[in-house]
């Protein structure tokens, strides 16, 4: 230090030298050749070492930190330019470069950290230093700003923290576990200006409303996933302590009462962001509330339950630049709606009303002559589109998807929107598309969405004038052409294709040369041709969903799937695909979904022991033979669905099998299997998850009956091991199994007596065991099978009277038949005399129609509704499963997952 003074010095007087060394080197170092002259302290190195010592650093991010060299210069350090002390620590890997390789630093943080007295920044965000946030923190006195998001803290924040007087910034969001049950220490951080405690559990803090008015120099506030409680605020009278509040963010929380408007218009005047989605507010947004909002530039209230209108106080809202209702019950006139908007003509760039219940016909717009982003989506529009659409010429992005427009889209509606880049108009009631097919657009779209509209018959010249798509959904949209030949050189950027249902003929445009940052494929329910073989040339290694299902692709399965890493759902279901499934469907270690079912596959089964994330597992309806592999069981940990009906498969069912905990529908019907039932049978399903889902018209169609199930169906849980060799008898075991709906062992070679305590299966309702040897007494506690509502017993050696309950005898009479020893209602003999009975042969014939049924709803409804309704949800969303199943990797909390999925969802919004 004193050298490099004494260096300055020659381009300095005597005098300021002489100066500087009387008072201190603070005063003239601003002057002398640089910073590179002040070296930090000898002391404070060796805190800094010492602190390294203690973290493990894989990537070696901290590979500039070595003993002999100036510890200002190293990564993440820096000191004041005149004393020389560390005053900002900022580890923060991730924050400088975005290093997704980079592990982050894990260990703990050494108390010889205080001796870093001047520290103004510490940031130790996005490592992992698992454990509390140290107490000693809270004795950095002069820190100014604190960031530890993300880094693994857990248990309690230490209220010391409120001893940091200069603090300005405190983020510690995003620590899994981290709670605060008072938050009282934080009314004691006067500076602070930027608080983030997103993520950190404030389920106790019931009075949080006041302490946080106390923070009077905020300015942002971020507190989402909080779970902080609802608060009924109407009746607290405020302390008139207006803070200085711009943003405020408490989505993602349990907020019921809609009272948390008077508190937020109390606490600011001054706000430019407020967002307050996902939470569960109710009822109308209170009038009044935004009337002095003045600067209000975007607000989010998207996720919640309001309902109404948009308040007469959004008037006030001259700056308002975006606004987000999106996802609420609200129910307006459209045009009203925009018309309480009017102040902020000039300012609106983004409006988003999707998924609530606006009514009435297509707004006039003209005025907003800003609007960028409009999103319409979901509601229950009607008639048709203004063409003045055609004059927003700032307009980028047009969603108007699911509402009932009864439209024509011309080029008139299209005519200036020179900027346009997103259009979605599907699943309309009647939208057609009336542009002209030699069209020249004024735009270059990334994301055109035209399902359900009339666009065919041809693939219309237009589009292929849109060069940039990455996004292009066709699905349903009545063409029933072949695709021109270069398609996938035409549209280069695709990542997203959906062509589905319509009636597009020809061999699949030449696969090698599919865009190579395809991320889905839908193409299924088509009329497309040819085999697979030539996907080996291909290069799409993004490729995440692909669905080639019901069309009429013929030959062998090509060899190469482990070019398709990222492979998540491969669907190739009711084609006409034959051969020997090739080893490398075992390379798909991403693959969570694989439908084969409905081709001519034969042969044995590779080994997908290494596809560990598999749900979904449909191989029915093929050729395919040999034993049930045991690797089913000991490797898929997460399978909900596996069918193997209808195919070849012999041998006995591997003891294995009971380990499929998680299952929901097993269908091994339809093969060759033989020997008996497992006795541990009963651990199949034991963990099955218990969350219930919602299915709407599920179509289904028997015997060219189409039957509808309009009303919301409970997902069923279901084992059908019908139509095989299986001897011996019903294990014991299985009336464990009380979650089970729907059991088919019928048409085995099934005997002894039905299990005594059956009746156990309360949530049966659907029982076939019918065409088995199964002998002795039905047993009495059948009549506890209170939900049952389809029974075959029928065509064994049940003997005895059917048990008196009200359901039991309720069943059609061919339920039973077939059973010579079997007597009382509803069959005719009664039971009285000696007890045998004849066989009504007249009703053979409905008998086999009510097995069917059985059967029929037993497989086929319960192999839907397991595929589709429960792992429905994580089928669709892939970005939430990957979400879910790092989940259950990590073995993680739900604020986690509920952080990731969060993330997951603002990322599609984002896309969007
Ligand atoms: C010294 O630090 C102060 C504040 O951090 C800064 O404004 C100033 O530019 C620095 N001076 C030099 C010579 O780097
Ligand atoms: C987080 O900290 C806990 C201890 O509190 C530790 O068990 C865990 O391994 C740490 N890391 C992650 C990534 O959870
Ligand atoms: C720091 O905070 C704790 C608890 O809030 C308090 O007991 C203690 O006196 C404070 N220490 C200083 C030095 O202010
Ligand atoms: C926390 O919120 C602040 C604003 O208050 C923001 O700057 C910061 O990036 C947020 N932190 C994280 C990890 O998102
Ligand atoms: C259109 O409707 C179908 C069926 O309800 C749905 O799966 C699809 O996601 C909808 N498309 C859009 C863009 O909303
Ligand atoms: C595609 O978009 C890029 C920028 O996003 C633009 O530079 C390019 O000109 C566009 N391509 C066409 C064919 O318009
Ligand atoms: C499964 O993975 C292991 C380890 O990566 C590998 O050695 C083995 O060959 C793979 N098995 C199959 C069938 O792909
Ligand atoms: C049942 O066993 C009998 C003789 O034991 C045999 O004839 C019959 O084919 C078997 N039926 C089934 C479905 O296994």
């Amino acid at each position: 230090m004193l050298f490099s003074i004494m260096s300055g010095r020659r381009i300095h007087s005597v005098l300021v030298g002489l100066l500087c060394l009387v008072i201190a080197s603070t005063i003239c170092c601003s002057s002398s050749v640089g910073t590179s002259s002040i070296l930090c302290l000898e002391s404070e190195r060796h805190v800094l070492l010492r602190f390294k010592q203690g973290l493990v650093d894989e990537s070696n991010a901290l590979a500039s930190w070595k003993s002999e060299k100036d510890c200002c210069k190293w990564r993440g350090i820096a000191c004041n330019n005149q004393t020389g002390h560390v005053i900002t620590l900022n580890l923060c890997i991730f924050c400088d470069d975005y290093m997704y390789a980079a592990t982050p630093l894990i260990g703990e943080i050494d108390p010889s950290l205080l001796e870093l007295r001047h520290l103004n920044h510490l940031d130790l965000s996005f490592n992992d230093f698992g454990g509390m946030i140290p107490k000693f923190i809270g004795s950095l006195s002069q820190l100014k700003e604190l960031k530890l998001a993300q880094a693994n803290f857990s248990g309690s924040v230490p209220p010391q923290l409120g001893n940091l007087s200069n603090l300005h910034t405190l983020d510690l969001s995003w620590n899994e576990f981290l709670s605060s049950e008072n938050i009282e220490w934080l009314s004691h951080l006067s500076s602070l200006r930027y608080l983030n405690m997103s993520g950190v559990d404030l389920s106790k803090v019931v009075n949080w409303p006041q302490s946080l008015s106390k923070l009077t120099s905020l300015i942002e506030l971020q507190l989402s996933w909080c779970h902080l409680p609802d608060v009924n605020l109407r009746s607290l009278s405020f302390i008139n302590s207006s803070t200085s509040l711009q943003v405020l963010d408490l989505s993602q929380n349990s907020l019921i009462n809609s009272s948390i408007f008077h508190w937020i218009a109390n606490v600011s005047n001054n706000f430019v962001h407020i967002q307050l989605s996902d939470n569960d507010l109710q009822g109308p947004i209170p009038a009044h509330v935004f009337t002095s909002m003045v600067s209000l530039g975007s607000l989010d209230l998207s996720g919640n339950l309001l309902e109404g209108g948009m308040t007469k106080a959004f008037q006030n809202l001259c700056s308002l630049e975006s606004l987000v209702l999106a996802s609420n019950q609200f129910s307006e006139n459209i045009q009203d709606s925009l018309e309480t908007l009017s102040c902020a003509e000039d300012t609106l760039e983004s409006l988003d009303l999707s998924g609530n219940w606006f009514w009435g016909s297509f707004p006039e717009l003209t005025g907003f002559s800003k609007l960028r982003e409009l999103r319409l989506h979901d509601n229950t529009l009607n008639g048709s589109i203004p063409e003045s659409v055609g004059q927003l010429s700032c307009l980028e992005h047009l969603d108007l998807f699911g509402n009932s427009l009864n439209a024509v889209i011309t080029e008139a509606h299209l005519l200036n929107l020179s900027s346009f880049k997103h259009l979605d108009v599907s699943n309309n009631t009647a939208l057609s598309i009336n542009l002209s097919s030699d069209w020249n657009p004024p735009f270059q779209l990334d994301t055109l969405g035209m399902s359900s509209c009339k666009v065919g018959p041809a693939f219309p010249k237009w589009i292929q004038t849109q060069r940039n798509l990455t996004r292009l959904s066709l699905d349903n949209a009545s063409i029933s052409d072949s695709l021109p030949s270069n398609f996938w050189d035409l549209f280069s950027d695709l990542e997203e294709l959906d062509l589905s249902r319509n009636k597009i003929r020809g061999k699949l445009p030449d696969l090698p040369s599919f865009p190579p940052g395809l991320i889905t494929l839908y193409l299924s329910n088509n009329m497309f041709s040819g085999s697979l073989s030539s996907l080996c040339a291909t290069q799409a290694p993004q490729l995440n969903f692909l669905d080639l299902s019901e069309n009429l692709l013929s030959g062998e399965l090509p060899n190469c799937w482990m070019s398709f890493q990222l492979l998540d759902i491969l669907y190739l279901g009711k084609n006409k695909l034959s051969g020997k499934l090739p080893s490398s469907l075992g390379n798909l270690e991403a693959i969570s979904v694989l439908g084969l079912h409905s081709n001519n596959f034969s042969g044995e089964l590779p080994s997908l022991k290494n596809c560990t994330r598999l749900t979904i597992l449909d191989l029915g309806n093929n050729n395919l033979s040999g034993k049930i592999p045991s690797w089913i069981n000991q490797n898929l940990k997460y399978l909900r669905a596996l069918r193997l009906r209808s195919n070849m498969f012999n041998g006995i069912i591997p003891f294995s099998m009971c380990g499929l905990t998680t299952i929901h529908v097993l269908d091994l019907s339809q093969n060759n299997i033989s020997g008996a039932l497992p006795y541990c049978f009963n651990n199949i399903l034991a963990l099955a998850d218990d969350a219930t889902y919602d299915i709407m018209n599920v179509e289904l169609v028997w015997k060219g009956i189409e039957i509808e199930f309009g009303e919301n169906l409970q997902f069923l849980r279901s084992i059908d091991i019908s139509s095989n060799y299986l001897v011996g008898e019903i294990p014991q075991s299985i009336t464990s199994m009380s979650k089970l709906n729907s059991l088919n062992l019928s048409r085995n070679n099934l005997t002894g007596k039905v299990p005594e305590n059956f009746g156990n299966l309360k949530k049966l309702e659907s029982l076939d065991l019918s065409r088995n040897q199964i002998s002795g007494r039905i047993p009495t506690s059948f009549s506890s099978l209170n939900f049952l509502e389809v029974l075959d017993v029928s065509h064994n050696h049940l003997s005895g009277e059917i048990p008196l309950g009200t359901q039991l005898q309720t069943f059609n009479a061919s339920a039973y038949m077939g059973n010579l020893g079997l007597c009382g209602p509803p069959l005719t003999p009664n039971c009285s005399g000696d007890g045998t009975t004849q066989v009504d042969d007249n009703k053979e014939h409905d008998n086999d129609g009510l097995i069917n049924l059985g059967f029929f709803i037993s497989t086929v409804l319960g192999f839907i509704t397991g595929f589709w309704v429960v792992c429905g949800s994580l089928v669709l969303k892939s970005s939430w499963r990957y979400a879910y199943f790092k989940f259950l990797d990590d073995s993680r909390d739900w604020v986690y997952v509920k952080a990731v999925v969060y993330k997951a969802k603002m990322q599609e919004r984002l896309r969007r």
